[in-house]
């Protein structure tokens, strides 16, 4: 498939604008239209086995890279929707150490290619292993992938596709967005499956994940410009610290890596609550600290976390809604988000720190598409 930059100067640049259309399409593939909060369906047609998802105890979730990012907000929301116990393992760590068989579980491989050899080779190990035991220990797998024609596609029965299109910068940006969807779309409908859930609050959630891809495309329009601006900032910047909490703990890992992998700067994501236990030895006024702070259970003291960095002199900037006056006056700069539930704002926030990445590394001249070391699916161990 020849895929064209159409104007933009890299593809993940083009790729990042893709983003609000992605969303848009996995919406209307995924969601019933004529679902009420009355209706006697789920509100989520995933065309997924019954047989797959009945009865539930666990589900373990086996990805490398960006796709280990997105299965750790999907267990925060298996457990939080639909009370799920929920593991992420790195599947180049499953495979030489997988933990004890376990009853009823459902094993989720996260690979937008379909091809990384650790992943399909711990979805393996988890078929072979199960596939002689008793019926509760039997093997149940999912694929979520970008490409369905992959060899994950013939190695697991279940799949969702994630309908990204073809994605072509290494770093992985709309097939990230495209994955966090299918796993809350997959929450949502194992809550209504097991009644986890009150059907206002699943209808609300369903309502406002129909805000992204208008909420996204406001991200793009408002902030490109003063990102690219503020890259300007970060010219001979050595190390970057980013902090999230909770479901936006994941997302501070993401917004490291991407920098990681197309500037070559590095950075590390941490839990803002475990800063005090070692990454704040790092910190000074040439480090600058991205916080991401949403309005929600860890507001305050992801807040507090970001006010212990200014003490350091490090440069706080935030990823906040524009209307938290207290969060403005936490942050040297705002790469501001729409107010949103904070269930739903991983698919918000990453967007500035993808942006950030972008401009950073292209503004230092580096080969954005193409990284240093990196290739876009690793087939070998
Ligand atoms: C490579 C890519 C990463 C990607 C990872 C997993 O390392 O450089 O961007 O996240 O593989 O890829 P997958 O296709 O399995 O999602």
């Amino acid at each position: 498939v020849l895929v064209e930059k159409q104007g933009f100067k890299h593809y993940m640049l083009k790729e990042i604008y893709e983003q609000p259309g992605v969303v848009r399409t996995c919406l209307e593939y995924y969601l019933r239209d004529d679902w009420r909060p009355d209706a006697d369906f789920s509100p989520i047609k995933l065309n997924l086995s019954p047989a797959l998802l009945a009865d539930l105890e666990q589900v373990q979730i086996l990805a490398c890279g960006t796709s280990w990012h997105a299965g750790l907000v999907g267990k925060y929301l298996l457990e939080d929707l639909a009370q799920i116990p929920t593991s992420v393992q790195y599947a180049s760590e499953f495979r030489y150490a997988p933990p004890p068989v376990t009853r009823q579980t459902l094993t989720i491989g996260v690979t937008q290619s379909g091809e990384t050899a650790d992943t399909l080779a711990a979805l393996e190990l988890e078929l072979h292993r199960r596939a002689n035991l008793r019926s509760e220990l039997q093997p149940r797998l999912l694929g979520i992938t970008n490409r369905p024609e992959s060899s994950l596609g013939h190695l697991v029965s279940e799949i969702i596709d994630t309908h990204a299109g073809i994605e072509i910068g290494v770093a992985a940006t709309k097939t990230f967005v495209a994955q966090l969807l299918a796993f809350y779309l997959l929450a949502l409908d194992l809550a209504w499956q097991r009644q986890t859930l009150d059907h206002s609050r699943l209808g609300a959630i369903i309502d406002q994940l129909r805000q992204l891809p208008a909420q996204v495309e406001q991200i793009l329009e408002s902030q490109e410009r003063y990102i690219e601006t503020l890259s300007h900032d970060f010219a001979d910047t050595q190390d970057f610290i980013f902090l999230g909490r909770g479901i936006n703990f994941p997302i501070a890992l993401e917004g490291a890596l991407k920098l990681k992998e197309i500037s070559y700067i590095h950075a590390e994501g941490y839990p803002a609550g475990e800063m005090k236990h070692g990454p704040i030895a790092l910190l000074d006024a040439k480090v600058p600290v991205v916080t991401i702070a949403m309005p929600g259970i860890v507001f305050e003291k992801v807040l507090s976390n970001a006010q212990e960095a200014r003490a350091r002199d490090a440069r706080l900037i935030g990823v906040t809604p524009m209307e938290e006056q207290e969060a403005r006056d936490t942050f040297d700069a705002l790469l501001p988000v729409p107010e949103v539930d904070e269930l739903l704002s991983p698919i918000l926030t990453v967007i500035p720190l993808q942006l950030l990445a972008y401009h950073i590394a292209a503004r230092r001249g580096l080969d954005v598409d193409q990284p240093r070391n990196l290739a876009k699916s690793v087939t070998v161990e």
